[in-house]
């Protein structure tokens, strides 16, 4: 388990953040992660976690993985094989990349028994219940309309982040809340974790930041 606050960065497939220009990010969390004493993740594209894994100090995860297990499968990412690159967990059911229920129930049972850290991903209330029924690690709810935006959901709706927060604990005491969708700055940090999130998920405000190490450091300083 990841400890908590913690700031988990998604650099999705931008270009940004594709090829060498990862290594500035990493380098970026790294740093300011450690500059402010905060827990951070950084989840990379399935072609990444390796080298990431080599050169990172903060957890590298997966942005995905299949529910398959070994064998005759093609063109699928094995939780196991993202283990033997060095992730330390998944991110599963991204709004980008939304699964099916039984999916994300046999994704998050395989994780659990590979010790990965499983972030599961909510578009809203009613979803964020339903899948803290399996009791992952992390639930974290991101609004799709936000996402990529300039509004920050603990802003623009921030009633979804406190009932989130309230209904999973409710229904799995372990588990912890994060929220995410156009977080970017300290201000909108503050405000989620006021709100009883146990962190953030963000992309956009730090991997396409003119000033990439002044926007990883104003939202360390937010937690
Ligand atoms: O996974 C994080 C994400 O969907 C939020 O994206 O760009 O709004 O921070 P962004």
């Amino acid at each position: 388990m990841l400890d908590v606050p913690i700031v988990i960065l998604n650099v999705k497939c931008y270009e940004e953040a594709t090829g060498e220009a990862l290594n500035r990010i990493i380098e970026a969390m790294n740093k300011t992660s450690l500059e402010y004493g905060v827990s951070a993740a950084i989840a990379v594209q399935a072609s990444d976690i390796y080298r990431s894994s080599l050169v990172s100090k903060i957890p590298i995860l997966a942005q995905h993985v299949d529910a398959v297990d070994y064998g005759s499968f093609t063109g699928h990412i094995l939780p196991e094989a993202v283990k033997f690159a060095g992730a330390k967990g998944s991110l599963v059911n991204h709004s980008e990349y939304r699964l099916e229920l039984w999916a994300i129930d046999s994704i998050i049972k395989r994780l659990k028994s590979l010790e990965l850290t499983q972030v599961i991903c909510s578009n809203n209330d009613d979803v964020s219940r339903a899948v803290a029924a399996f009791e992952p690690d992390f639930v974290a709810v991101e609004p799709p309309e936000l996402i990529g935006g300039d509004i920050s959901v603990s802003k623009a709706k921030p009633e979804i982040v406190s009932n989130s927060v309230e209904k999973v604990k409710g229904i799995s005491k372990r588990t912890k809340v994060l929220c995410g969708a156009g977080i970017k700055n300290s201000e909108d940090v503050s405000k989620a974790i006021q709100l009883g999130a146990d962190g953030v998920l963000l992309a956009s405000g730090i991997v396409r930041a003119k000033d990439l190490y002044g926007a990883c450091e104003d939202i360390f300083r937010g937690i």
